[in-house]
């Protein structure tokens, strides 16, 4: 163990403290953490978890969504300027409009948001369970905030439900283009296309499975063969790490989140030792917020 890592771990003991990291973070943080996960599972695990803090290796809301829900709990982000730009991208005023537009209408909110954007939400979904939930919802009119690509696909297997989008989108994924699949696939023939759904749409028609970055590594790690990987590349270290003897095609030049990756260990250090960068919210917003994702946990089981 290298000196960083072992400080961290005695940090970890002295404070009571446990790490979670997604799947996109550098490969040291993932294997340096507790949990690793999709942003569905580091939100249900952080609900489980005994410890008096949480060090949260990802973006802004994720951090947040761990406080919303565990209160009573120190959420340390190793970096405060993480965020993520889609998180900022539903405007309060257009849900506003269209709740005063539809009546029968449930604001589904990508769990890709603010605190804020949550607490005028019904109820939050992410990439993994956002079906399941919408089809679960009495509601007739979906308005589903803010990623437009996620939406359009979930809404496509739904069809007696009318969805209105908002024009949300993830600079990374949408980075990724139907030609630099196309050309991925020409090389490797025999490769499966596996896709994160917050891509667009001409790419996620050429994929043979769609999913979230938990979905893509499940899928991978039960099927045979060559995979064409169209998400960010941080999956690779777990994919690689599960299927050894398996070979992954990262499509383009494999842009990769900037936020994500401002996550290094040093600041994990940073954040236990100091106890900085700790997520505070307005108690009032917190509890607006808290339903939402409260509601997701529960339509998820
Ligand atoms: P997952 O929920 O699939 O991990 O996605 C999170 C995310 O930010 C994708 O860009
Ligand atoms: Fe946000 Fe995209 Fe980064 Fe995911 S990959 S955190 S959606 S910017």
């Amino acid at each position: 163990m290298n000196s960083i890592t072992s400080k961290i771990q005695e940090l970890k003991k002295e404070k009571d403290a446990v790490i979670l990291a997604h799947y996109y973070t550098e490969e040291n943080v993932q294997a340096l953490a507790d949990h690793v996960g999709d942003s569905y599972y580091l939100s249900k695990i952080a609900t489980k978890i005994p410890n008096r803090i949480i060090v949260f290796c990802g973006v802004s809301f994720m951090g947040e969504s761990a406080k919303i829900l565990n209160p009573e709990k120190t959420i340390l982000m190793p970096d405060a300027s993480a965020d993520c730009p889609m998180a900022h991208m539903a405007k309060i005023k257009n849900i506003q409009s269209v709740k005063n537009k539809y009546k029968d209408l449930a604001v589904v909110c990508y769990i890709n948001s603010t605190a804020e954007i949550k607490a005028y939400s019904d109820v939050c979904v992410t990439s993994s369970n956002a079906l399941k939930i919408i089809n679960k919802l009495p509601q007739k009119n979906i308005y589903f905030i803010p990623d437009a690509n996620l939406g359009r696909y979930v809404a496509r297997f739904i069809p007696d439900k009318n969805f209105i989008f908002s024009d949300g989108y993830c600079h990374v994924h949408t980075g990724i283009t139907a030609e630099a699949v196309k050309r991925a696939r020409n090389i490797h023939t025999d490769a499966k296309v596996l896709a994160h759904p917050e891509c667009t749409w001409d790419v996620l028609t050429l994929a043979d499975y769609v999913g979230s970055t938990s979905g893509i590594i499940e899928y991978a790690t039960t099927h045979e063969g060559e995979f064409i990987i169209c998400t960010e590349p941080g999956i690779l270290y777990k994919l690689k790490q599960k299927n050894p003897n398996k070979v992954f095609h990262l499509v383009g030049k494999g842009k990769s989140c900037i936020d994500m990756k401002k996550i290094t260990l040093q600041k994990v250090a940073d954040t236990l030792e100091k106890m900085q960068h700790q997520v505070e919210l307005d108690e009032t917003l917190r509890q607006k917020a808290f339903y939402a994702l409260a509601n997701m946990l529960e339509l998820a089981e």
